[in-house]
C-alpha cells in the first residue's frame, strides 16, 4: 500500500512538474512588469535632425503623437497570447492594400506542433521597434551571411524616419509586420486611438514600401478586447515563443540559455532592432549568430512569421 501510494506520488509529482515547466514557461513570455523605459534609445538614435525628415516625407505622420516622447521601446511581453491570432469584429480605416488574406485560419497556435502538416523544424525570428540606422543594418548583415530570413515589426515613427532601411529590410526577403506608430501600449487607449495607431503605421509601410502588411504585433503584447476590435479580422495578430528580453541588456550567453530552453517547432523569438536599454542591443548583436548557429545545430530551418503560418492554414 505504502509503496503503491509512493508510486502514485511519485507520478503526481512528476506529472506537476510538467504541468509546472510549462505553466513557468508560458508565464515568462506573457508576465512582464519591468519599469517602463523611457525609450533613451529613441533620443539616442535620433538627433534633432530627424523631425524635418518626418515632416518632408510624411506629413501627417508629423502631427499628432510623431513628436511624443512616449515611443518607448522595450518589450515587456505584458499579457499577450504567444501566438498568432486574429480579433474579432471592427473596421480598420485604412485596409490594405494587397487584399487580406482571407483563408488564414480565424485562430491558430503556432505552438501547437500537432497540427503542423510537416516535420519540418521551423522557428521564426523576429525583430521589433526598428528600423534604425545603428542595429538594423548590423542585424541585416548577420541574416545575409547566415542566409536567414526573418520577420521586422516595424514602427511607424521609425518608419517614417528610416523608410529606406524599411526598403532594405524588405528587398532583403525579410517579411515586415506593423508595431504601432509609436509604440503606445495600446490597452490605455480608446478603440478609435488603437485603430489610429495601426493605420498611421501602416501608411508610413506603405509610404516606404509601396505595399501593405496584414501582420500585426501589439507593443509588450499587451491587448484587450478594445484593441482587438481595432485590429480587425484582416490583421493576423502575432506574439512569441520565446523571449530573449535583448531590450533589457540581457547578456549574450543568457539569451542563448532562453533559446536553447524554450525553442520548440513552429517557435516565434522575439528580438529587437531598436530601443534597448539605454539606446544598446549590441549583445543581440553578439547573440544573433550563437542562436543562429544554436538552432541550425539542433536542426532548425528559420521561416519568416507569414511562412510559418502559411503552413498552419
Ligand atoms: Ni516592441
Amino acid at each position: 500500500m505504502g509503496r503503491r501510494r509512493g508510486w502514485k506520488v511519485t507520478v503526481m509529482s512528476a506529472v506537476m512538474l510538467l504541468i509546472f515547466t510549462g505553466y513557468t514557461s508560458e508565464t515568462t513570455v506573457l508576465t512582464g512588469g519591468e519599469p517602463l523605459l523611457a525609450g533613451p534609445g529613441m533620443t539616442a538614435d535620433n538627433a534633432g535632425e530627424e523631425s524635418a525628415v518626418v515632416s518632408a516625407k510624411n506629413p501627417s505622420a508629423a502631427t499628432g503623437k510623431a513628436s511624443q516622447p512616449g515611443a518607448t521601446t522595450n518589450e515587456r511581453g505584458a499579457g499577450t497570447p504567444a501566438a498568432a491570432t486574429k480579433a474579432n469584429g471592427g473596421t480598420v480605416a485604412n485596409p490594405p492594400l494587397q487584399p487580406a488574406k482571407t483563408d488564414t485560419p480565424t485562430s491558430g497556435s503556432v505552438k501547437q506542433a500537432g497540427t503542423r502538416k510537416h516535420d519540418e523544424k521551423r522557428v521564426a525570428l523576429t525583430f521589433d521597434d526598428g528600423p534604425d540606422k545603428k542595429y538594423t543594418p548590423l542585424i541585416l548583415e548577420v541574416l545575409k551571411k547566415q542566409e536567414v530570413k526573418a520577420t521586422f515589426f516595424v514602427v511607424g515613427l521609425q518608419v517614417s524616419k528610416y523608410g529606406d532601411m524599411l526598403k532594405r529590410i524588405s528587398e532583403e526577403g525579410h517579411a515586415i509586420g506593423n508595431h504601432t506608430w509609436d509604440h503606445a501600449d495600446l490597452t490605455k487607449r480608446t478603440t478609435k486611438e488603437v485603430a489610429e495607431e495601426i493605420d498611421k503605421a501602416d501608411e508610413a509601410i506603405r509610404h516606404a514600401l509601396g505595399k501593405n502588411t496584414d501582420l500585426f504585433r501589439a507593443p509588450y503584447g499587451a491587448t484587450n478586447d478594445n484593441v482587438k476590435q481595432a485590429v480587425g479580422q484582416e490583421r493576423r495578430s502575432i506574439g512569441w515563443t520565446v523571449d530573449t528580453r535583448d531590450w533589457a541588456g540581457t547578456t549574450p550567453a543568457e539569451m542563448l540559455e532562453k533559446v536553447k530552453k524554450q525553442t520548440k517547432p513552429d517557435g516565434i523569438i522575439l528580438m529587437h532592432c531598436f530601443g534597448g536599454k539605454n539606446g544598446k542591443l549590441d549583445n543581440t548583436i553578439e547573440a544573433l549568430p550563437q542562436v543562429i548557429d544554436y538552432l541550425r545545430g539542433e536542426g532548425f530551418t528559420f521561416v519568416t512569421v507569414p511562412e510559418l503560418l502559411a503552413e498552419q492554414a
